[in-house]
Protein backbone atom coordinates (compact mmCIF):
# COMPACT_ATOMS: atom_id res chain seq x y z
CA UNK A 1 0.00 0.00 0.00
CA UNK A 2 1.22 3.55 -0.91
CA UNK A 3 -0.54 6.17 0.96
CA UNK A 4 -1.32 9.65 -0.68
CA UNK A 5 -1.65 12.23 2.49
CA UNK A 6 -4.11 14.53 1.56
CA UNK A 7 -4.96 18.58 2.78
CA UNK A 8 -8.05 19.37 1.81
CA UNK A 9 -7.81 23.05 1.73
CA UNK A 10 -11.68 24.56 2.45
CA UNK A 11 -14.49 22.88 4.14
CA UNK A 12 -17.54 23.89 2.77
CA UNK A 13 -19.92 22.15 -0.24
CA UNK A 14 -16.96 20.53 -1.98
CA UNK A 15 -14.45 20.12 1.20
CA UNK A 16 -17.45 17.90 2.26
CA UNK A 17 -18.30 16.07 -0.66
CA UNK A 18 -14.27 15.54 -1.88
CA UNK A 19 -13.53 14.48 1.65
CA UNK A 20 -16.96 12.03 1.50
CA UNK A 21 -15.12 10.92 -1.68
CA UNK A 22 -11.99 10.00 -0.61
CA UNK A 23 -13.38 8.02 2.41
CA UNK A 24 -15.21 6.06 -0.05
CA UNK A 25 -12.57 5.03 -2.14
CA UNK A 26 -10.76 2.22 -0.19
CA UNK A 27 -13.83 0.60 1.09
CA UNK A 28 -15.20 0.15 -3.08
CA UNK A 29 -11.72 0.43 -5.38
CA UNK A 30 -10.07 -1.91 -2.77
CA UNK A 31 -7.58 -3.20 -5.41
CA UNK A 32 -6.40 0.43 -5.63
CA UNK A 33 -2.40 0.76 -4.18
CA UNK A 34 -2.54 4.18 -3.65
CA UNK A 35 -4.86 4.87 -0.53
CA UNK A 36 -5.61 8.31 0.30
CA UNK A 37 -5.06 9.38 4.21
CA UNK A 38 -7.21 12.72 5.75
CA UNK A 39 -3.77 14.14 7.05
CA UNK A 40 -4.80 17.73 7.27
CA UNK A 41 -8.11 20.00 6.47
CA UNK A 42 -7.46 23.72 5.88
CA UNK A 43 -9.45 26.78 6.79
CA UNK A 44 -8.87 30.13 7.54
CA UNK A 45 -11.37 29.82 11.07
CA UNK A 46 -9.28 27.55 14.32
CA UNK A 47 -12.86 26.57 15.83
CA UNK A 48 -14.52 25.61 12.65
CA UNK A 49 -11.58 23.73 11.10
CA UNK A 50 -11.36 21.75 14.07
CA UNK A 51 -14.95 20.75 13.95
CA UNK A 52 -14.58 19.39 10.87
CA UNK A 53 -11.64 18.05 10.49
CA UNK A 54 -13.17 16.02 13.98
CA UNK A 55 -16.46 15.26 12.47
CA UNK A 56 -14.89 13.83 9.19
CA UNK A 57 -11.66 12.35 11.01
CA UNK A 58 -9.06 14.47 9.68
CA UNK A 59 -5.64 13.99 11.58
CA UNK A 60 -4.58 17.45 11.80
CA UNK A 61 -5.70 20.69 11.12
CA UNK A 62 -4.01 23.79 9.48
CA UNK A 63 -5.36 27.86 9.58
CA UNK A 64 -2.75 29.06 6.65
CA UNK A 65 -2.63 26.88 3.49
CA UNK A 66 0.79 27.97 3.27
CA UNK A 67 1.84 26.05 6.07
CA UNK A 68 -0.39 23.32 5.11
CA UNK A 69 1.96 23.22 1.48
CA UNK A 70 5.45 23.22 4.12
CA UNK A 71 4.25 20.06 5.57
CA UNK A 72 6.44 17.07 4.47
CA UNK A 73 3.76 15.24 5.57
CA UNK A 74 1.16 16.01 2.72
CA UNK A 75 1.50 14.58 -0.84
CA UNK A 76 -1.63 16.03 -2.26
CA UNK A 77 -3.28 19.42 -1.91
CA UNK A 78 -7.14 19.46 -2.77
CA UNK A 79 -8.36 22.90 -3.53
CA UNK A 80 -11.65 23.58 -2.50
CA UNK A 81 -11.54 27.11 -1.89
CA UNK A 82 -13.38 29.92 -3.73
CA UNK A 83 -12.27 30.37 -7.11
CA UNK A 84 -9.89 33.65 -6.71
CA UNK A 85 -7.60 31.49 -4.36
CA UNK A 86 -7.11 28.61 -7.01
CA UNK A 87 -4.31 29.69 -8.84
CA UNK A 88 -2.12 31.22 -6.18
CA UNK A 89 -2.69 27.93 -4.06
CA UNK A 90 -2.40 25.85 -6.98
CA UNK A 91 1.29 27.99 -8.01
CA UNK A 92 2.47 27.46 -4.39
CA UNK A 93 1.40 23.46 -4.47
CA UNK A 94 3.46 22.71 -7.61
CA UNK A 95 6.05 24.96 -6.34
CA UNK A 96 6.65 22.75 -3.39
CA UNK A 97 6.37 19.51 -5.31
CA UNK A 98 2.72 18.45 -4.46
CA UNK A 99 0.03 16.70 -6.18
CA UNK A 100 -2.96 19.06 -6.84
CA UNK A 101 -6.59 18.27 -7.80
CA UNK A 102 -8.63 21.90 -7.67
CA UNK A 103 -12.22 22.49 -8.29
CA UNK A 104 -13.47 24.16 -11.30
CA UNK A 105 -13.56 26.60 -13.01
CA UNK A 106 -9.71 26.11 -13.18
CA UNK A 107 -9.14 29.64 -12.79
CA UNK A 108 -10.53 33.06 -13.37
CA UNK A 109 -9.67 33.53 -16.75
CA UNK A 110 -7.38 31.36 -19.58
CA UNK A 111 -4.12 32.90 -18.82
CA UNK A 112 -4.36 32.16 -15.14
CA UNK A 113 -4.91 28.76 -16.47
CA UNK A 114 -2.41 28.30 -18.72
CA UNK A 115 0.03 29.73 -15.71
CA UNK A 116 -1.12 27.39 -13.64
CA UNK A 117 -1.41 24.21 -16.37
CA UNK A 118 2.31 24.94 -17.07
CA UNK A 119 3.48 25.39 -13.05
CA UNK A 120 2.17 21.60 -12.71
CA UNK A 121 3.58 20.36 -15.73
CA UNK A 122 7.23 21.60 -15.07
CA UNK A 123 6.98 20.07 -12.08
CA UNK A 124 5.71 16.99 -13.14
CA UNK A 125 3.08 16.49 -10.18
CA UNK A 126 0.13 14.78 -10.77
CA UNK A 127 -3.19 17.21 -11.37
CA UNK A 128 -6.64 16.79 -12.05
CA UNK A 129 -9.62 19.32 -11.95
CA UNK A 130 -12.65 18.57 -10.57
CA UNK A 131 -15.28 18.16 -13.91
CA UNK A 132 -17.07 15.52 -11.90
CA UNK A 133 -20.16 14.90 -14.00
CA UNK A 134 -17.84 13.24 -16.32
CA UNK A 135 -18.34 10.11 -14.03
CA UNK A 136 -21.42 9.73 -13.68
CA UNK A 137 -22.23 6.38 -14.84
CA UNK A 138 -24.83 7.51 -17.26
CA UNK A 139 -22.91 10.16 -18.91
CA UNK A 140 -19.86 7.74 -19.01
CA UNK A 141 -22.46 5.46 -20.60
CA UNK A 142 -22.92 8.36 -23.36
CA UNK A 143 -19.01 8.95 -24.11
CA UNK A 144 -18.84 5.26 -24.64
CA UNK A 145 -21.89 4.86 -27.12
CA UNK A 146 -20.30 8.20 -28.99
CA UNK A 147 -17.10 6.52 -29.42
CA UNK A 148 -18.70 3.33 -30.64
CA UNK A 149 -19.96 5.70 -33.07
CA UNK A 150 -23.56 4.36 -32.89
CA UNK A 151 -24.70 8.34 -33.28
CA UNK A 152 -23.25 8.77 -36.15
CA UNK A 153 -22.23 11.87 -37.92
CA UNK A 154 -23.44 14.44 -35.00
CA UNK A 155 -25.44 17.36 -35.40
CA UNK A 156 -26.47 19.18 -32.63
CA UNK A 157 -25.20 19.75 -29.01
CA UNK A 158 -27.51 21.25 -26.70
CA UNK A 159 -26.99 21.72 -23.20
CA UNK A 160 -28.80 23.85 -20.10
CA UNK A 161 -27.74 24.84 -16.41
CA UNK A 162 -31.05 26.03 -14.90
CA UNK A 163 -30.96 27.42 -11.17
CA UNK A 164 -33.54 29.98 -9.58
CA UNK A 165 -31.59 31.23 -5.98
CA UNK A 166 -30.91 34.93 -7.21
CA UNK A 167 -33.97 36.01 -8.20
CA UNK A 168 -34.47 38.24 -4.54
CA UNK A 169 -33.06 41.48 -5.24
CA UNK A 170 -32.60 40.85 -1.27
CA UNK A 171 -29.75 38.06 -1.60
CA UNK A 172 -26.45 40.10 -0.94
CA UNK A 173 -22.75 39.34 -2.45
CA UNK A 174 -19.65 38.62 -1.33
CA UNK A 175 -18.05 37.20 1.67
CA UNK A 176 -18.29 33.26 2.77
CA UNK A 177 -22.00 32.61 1.88
CA UNK A 178 -22.16 34.40 -1.42
CA UNK A 179 -19.22 35.15 -3.18
CA UNK A 180 -20.34 33.01 -6.35
CA UNK A 181 -21.94 36.44 -7.06
CA UNK A 182 -19.31 39.08 -6.25
CA UNK A 183 -16.91 38.98 -9.37
CA UNK A 184 -13.28 39.54 -7.55
CA UNK A 185 -14.04 36.58 -5.97
CA UNK A 186 -15.99 34.08 -8.39
CA UNK A 187 -14.33 35.70 -12.02
CA UNK A 188 -17.46 35.20 -13.29
CA UNK A 189 -21.25 34.08 -12.90
CA UNK A 190 -23.16 31.42 -14.54
CA UNK A 191 -20.65 31.10 -17.36
CA UNK A 192 -17.74 30.06 -14.97
CA UNK A 193 -19.99 28.42 -12.17
CA UNK A 194 -22.52 26.19 -14.22
CA UNK A 195 -21.85 26.36 -18.21
CA UNK A 196 -18.46 25.47 -17.75
CA UNK A 197 -19.25 22.06 -16.33
CA UNK A 198 -21.61 22.45 -19.74
CA UNK A 199 -18.94 23.11 -21.76
CA UNK A 200 -16.64 20.35 -19.85
CA UNK A 201 -18.41 17.78 -20.82
CA UNK A 202 -19.50 19.03 -24.26
CA UNK A 203 -15.72 19.40 -24.91
CA UNK A 204 -15.23 16.02 -24.07
CA UNK A 205 -17.95 14.16 -25.39
CA UNK A 206 -18.47 16.00 -29.03
CA UNK A 207 -14.79 17.84 -29.32
CA UNK A 208 -13.31 21.03 -29.87
CA UNK A 209 -15.37 24.14 -30.44
CA UNK A 210 -14.16 26.55 -32.77
CA UNK A 211 -15.98 29.71 -32.66
CA UNK A 212 -18.94 30.84 -30.29
CA UNK A 213 -21.77 33.97 -30.34
CA UNK A 214 -23.28 34.70 -26.38
CA UNK A 215 -25.24 36.77 -24.82
CA UNK A 216 -25.35 37.22 -21.11
CA UNK A 217 -27.37 39.53 -18.97
CA UNK A 218 -27.00 40.99 -15.00
CA UNK A 219 -31.32 41.08 -13.69
CA UNK A 220 -30.36 42.65 -10.75
CA UNK A 221 -27.47 45.56 -11.16
CA UNK A 222 -26.58 46.24 -7.62
CA UNK A 223 -26.89 43.91 -4.69
CA UNK A 224 -26.03 44.63 -0.69
CA UNK A 225 -22.01 43.30 -0.40
CA UNK A 226 -21.80 41.04 2.90
CA UNK A 227 -18.41 42.47 4.25
CA UNK A 228 -19.42 46.19 3.32
CA UNK A 229 -22.89 46.14 4.15
CA UNK A 230 -23.26 48.92 0.96
CA UNK A 231 -25.55 48.22 -2.02
CA UNK A 232 -22.79 47.70 -5.06
CA UNK A 233 -22.57 47.21 -8.56
CA UNK A 234 -22.76 43.21 -9.61
CA UNK A 235 -20.46 42.08 -12.09
CA UNK A 236 -21.43 38.82 -12.61
CA UNK A 237 -22.86 37.60 -15.51
CA UNK A 238 -26.44 36.35 -14.13
CA UNK A 239 -27.62 34.60 -17.08
CA UNK A 240 -25.53 33.19 -20.53
CA UNK A 241 -26.29 31.75 -23.82
CA UNK A 242 -24.37 30.71 -26.76
CA UNK A 243 -24.57 29.53 -30.12
CA UNK A 244 -21.71 27.67 -31.23
CA UNK A 245 -19.95 25.21 -33.66
CA UNK A 246 -18.18 22.40 -33.08
CA UNK A 247 -15.05 21.21 -35.11
CA UNK A 248 -16.83 18.30 -35.91
CA UNK A 249 -19.12 20.22 -37.87
CA UNK A 250 -22.03 20.26 -35.60
CA UNK A 251 -23.94 23.52 -33.92
CA UNK A 252 -24.17 23.94 -29.88
CA UNK A 253 -26.60 26.13 -27.65
CA UNK A 254 -26.05 26.27 -24.65
CA UNK A 255 -28.20 28.44 -21.82
CA UNK A 256 -27.34 28.97 -18.27
CA UNK A 257 -29.17 31.22 -15.58
CA UNK A 258 -29.82 31.67 -12.30
CA UNK A 259 -32.85 32.99 -12.59
CA UNK A 260 -34.89 29.69 -14.60
CA UNK A 261 -37.71 29.93 -11.54
CA UNK A 262 -38.73 26.48 -10.13
CA UNK A 263 -34.99 24.99 -11.06
CA UNK A 264 -32.39 24.27 -8.76
CA UNK A 265 -29.87 22.54 -10.34
CA UNK A 266 -31.06 20.78 -13.81
CA UNK A 267 -27.91 20.27 -15.97
CA UNK A 268 -29.59 18.36 -19.11
CA UNK A 269 -27.71 17.51 -22.33
CA UNK A 270 -29.09 16.46 -25.99
CA UNK A 271 -27.04 15.10 -28.74
CA UNK A 272 -28.53 14.81 -31.65
CA UNK A 273 -26.96 11.90 -34.02
CA UNK A 274 -27.02 10.94 -38.08
CA UNK A 275 -28.38 7.63 -36.38
CA UNK A 276 -29.08 8.29 -32.75
CA UNK A 277 -29.82 10.69 -30.30
CA UNK A 278 -29.02 10.71 -26.44
CA UNK A 279 -30.06 12.89 -23.58
CA UNK A 280 -29.10 12.88 -19.48
CA UNK A 281 -30.60 14.77 -16.75
CA UNK A 282 -28.95 15.35 -13.75
CA UNK A 283 -31.83 15.23 -11.80
CA UNK A 284 -32.79 11.59 -13.17
CA UNK A 285 -29.19 10.93 -13.14
CA UNK A 286 -28.88 7.16 -13.42
CA UNK A 287 -31.04 7.45 -16.58
CA UNK A 288 -29.61 7.99 -19.92
CA UNK A 289 -32.15 7.99 -22.49
CA UNK A 290 -31.23 7.01 -26.21
CA UNK A 291 -33.58 6.63 -29.43
CA UNK A 292 -32.15 4.67 -32.34
CA UNK A 293 -33.62 5.72 -35.75
CA UNK A 294 -33.01 2.21 -36.91
CA UNK A 295 -35.47 0.65 -34.29
CA UNK A 296 -38.51 0.83 -36.56
CA UNK A 297 -42.67 0.04 -36.40
CA UNK A 298 -44.89 0.64 -33.63
CA UNK A 299 -42.45 0.20 -30.88
CA UNK A 300 -40.12 2.76 -31.93
CA UNK A 301 -39.49 5.77 -29.62
CA UNK A 302 -36.98 6.87 -26.67
CA UNK A 303 -35.76 3.87 -24.43
CA UNK A 304 -34.90 4.76 -21.43
CA UNK A 305 -31.68 3.03 -20.05
CA UNK A 306 -31.77 2.54 -16.37
CA UNK A 307 -28.02 2.34 -15.71
CA UNK A 308 -27.84 0.29 -12.75
CA UNK A 309 -26.71 -3.11 -13.87
CA UNK A 310 -23.61 -5.32 -13.72
CA UNK A 311 -21.77 -7.17 -15.84
CA UNK A 312 -19.11 -4.59 -16.82
CA UNK A 313 -21.16 -2.80 -19.22
CA UNK A 314 -22.23 0.03 -17.26
CA UNK A 315 -19.58 1.91 -15.75
CA UNK A 316 -18.65 1.95 -12.61
CA UNK A 317 -21.84 0.00 -11.63
CA UNK A 318 -20.06 -3.12 -10.50
CA UNK A 319 -18.51 -1.54 -7.41
CA UNK A 320 -22.00 -0.18 -5.82
CA UNK A 321 -24.68 -2.41 -5.12
CA UNK A 322 -27.28 -5.18 -6.94
CA UNK A 323 -28.48 -4.49 -10.19
CA UNK A 324 -31.02 -2.48 -10.51
CA UNK A 325 -30.48 -0.06 -7.32
CA UNK A 326 -28.98 3.21 -8.80
CA UNK A 327 -26.38 5.78 -7.18
CA UNK A 328 -25.90 9.49 -6.82
CA UNK A 329 -24.70 12.65 -7.13
CA UNK A 330 -21.93 11.92 -4.32
CA UNK A 331 -20.74 9.17 -6.36
CA UNK A 332 -19.74 11.28 -9.27
CA UNK A 333 -16.59 12.45 -6.92
CA UNK A 334 -16.00 8.80 -5.13
CA UNK A 335 -14.98 8.17 -8.91
CA UNK A 336 -13.26 10.61 -10.01
CA UNK A 337 -10.75 10.61 -6.34
CA UNK A 338 -10.45 6.93 -7.17
CA UNK A 339 -9.21 7.02 -11.06
CA UNK A 340 -7.29 9.56 -9.39
CA UNK A 341 -5.42 6.90 -7.18
CA UNK A 342 -5.77 4.60 -10.29
CA UNK A 343 -3.78 6.93 -12.95
CA UNK A 344 -1.36 7.57 -9.73
CA UNK A 345 -0.59 3.35 -9.96
CA UNK A 346 -0.45 3.73 -13.60
CA UNK A 347 1.77 6.47 -14.00
CA UNK A 348 -0.96 8.54 -16.25
CA UNK A 349 -2.74 12.09 -16.22
CA UNK A 350 -6.39 11.52 -14.62
CA UNK A 351 -8.96 13.37 -16.80
CA UNK A 352 -9.44 16.55 -16.73
CA UNK A 353 -5.60 17.57 -16.07
CA UNK A 354 -5.18 21.49 -15.65
CA UNK A 355 -3.91 21.36 -19.47
CA UNK A 356 -7.31 19.62 -20.24
CA UNK A 357 -9.27 22.00 -18.26
CA UNK A 358 -7.96 25.16 -19.81
CA UNK A 359 -10.04 24.41 -23.12
CA UNK A 360 -13.06 25.02 -21.38
CA UNK A 361 -11.82 28.21 -19.62
CA UNK A 362 -10.85 28.94 -23.45
CA UNK A 363 -14.67 28.95 -24.22
CA UNK A 364 -16.03 30.49 -21.04
CA UNK A 365 -13.58 33.41 -21.88
CA UNK A 366 -14.64 33.74 -25.72
CA UNK A 367 -18.31 33.15 -24.66
CA UNK A 368 -18.01 36.34 -21.98
CA UNK A 369 -16.22 38.28 -24.63
CA UNK A 370 -18.63 37.36 -26.96
CA UNK A 371 -21.31 38.57 -25.12
CA UNK A 372 -19.75 41.91 -24.24
CA UNK A 373 -18.57 42.87 -27.66
CA UNK A 374 -22.16 41.50 -29.66
CA UNK A 375 -20.03 39.47 -31.71
CA UNK A 376 -19.18 36.25 -32.98
CA UNK A 377 -15.44 34.50 -30.78
CA UNK A 378 -12.97 32.25 -32.32
CA UNK A 379 -11.76 30.22 -29.53
N1 LIG B 1 -17.64 20.30 -9.11
C1 LIG B 1 -18.77 20.86 -8.73
O1 LIG B 1 -19.85 20.42 -9.08
C2 LIG B 1 -18.74 22.05 -7.83
C3 LIG B 1 -19.85 22.35 -7.02
C4 LIG B 1 -19.76 23.43 -6.14
C5 LIG B 1 -18.61 24.21 -6.08
N2 LIG B 1 -17.57 23.91 -6.90
C6 LIG B 1 -16.33 24.71 -6.84
O2 LIG B 1 -15.68 24.41 -5.61
C7 LIG B 1 -15.03 25.57 -5.08
C8 LIG B 1 -15.58 25.80 -3.67
O3 LIG B 1 -16.98 25.95 -3.74
P1 LIG B 1 -17.94 25.54 -2.52
O4 LIG B 1 -19.33 25.50 -3.04
O5 LIG B 1 -17.39 24.40 -1.80
O6 LIG B 1 -17.78 26.86 -1.64
P2 LIG B 1 -18.08 27.05 -0.10
O7 LIG B 1 -18.30 28.51 0.07
O8 LIG B 1 -19.13 26.09 0.37
O9 LIG B 1 -16.71 26.61 0.59
C9 LIG B 1 -15.53 27.33 0.35
C10 LIG B 1 -14.55 26.95 1.45
O10 LIG B 1 -13.31 27.59 1.17
C11 LIG B 1 -12.79 28.08 2.40
N3 LIG B 1 -11.82 29.13 2.14
C12 LIG B 1 -12.00 30.33 1.57
N4 LIG B 1 -10.85 30.99 1.48
C13 LIG B 1 -9.91 30.20 2.04
C14 LIG B 1 -8.52 30.34 2.26
N5 LIG B 1 -7.88 31.46 1.92
N6 LIG B 1 -7.86 29.32 2.87
C15 LIG B 1 -8.51 28.20 3.21
N7 LIG B 1 -9.83 28.00 3.02
C16 LIG B 1 -10.51 29.00 2.44
C17 LIG B 1 -14.03 28.55 3.14
O11 LIG B 1 -13.81 28.69 4.50
C18 LIG B 1 -14.98 27.40 2.83
O12 LIG B 1 -14.79 26.33 3.73
C19 LIG B 1 -15.32 26.69 -6.06
O13 LIG B 1 -14.25 26.83 -6.94
C20 LIG B 1 -16.56 26.21 -6.81
O14 LIG B 1 -16.67 26.73 -8.11
C21 LIG B 1 -17.62 22.86 -7.75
Amino acid sequence: MTQMRLGMIGYGFMGRAHTNAFKRVPDFFPELKYKPVLQAACGRNQEKVDAFAAQWGYASTETDWRKLLERDDIDAVDICAPNDRHKEIALAAAAHGKMVLCEKPLAMNTADGIEMADAVEKVGVANTVWYNYRRVPAVMLAKQIIESGKLGRIYHYRANFLQDWCISEEVPQGGASNWRLAIDEAGSGVTGDLLAHCIDTALWLNGSISQVSGMSETFVKERVHVETGELTPVGIDDACAFLCRFDNGSLGLFESSRYACGHKALYTFEINGANASIRWDLHDLHRLEFFDKADQGALRGWRTIHVSDHGGDHPYMGRWWVPGLQIGYEHSFVHQAADFMASLEKNEPCSPTFREAVETQKVCEAVLNSAANEAWMKV
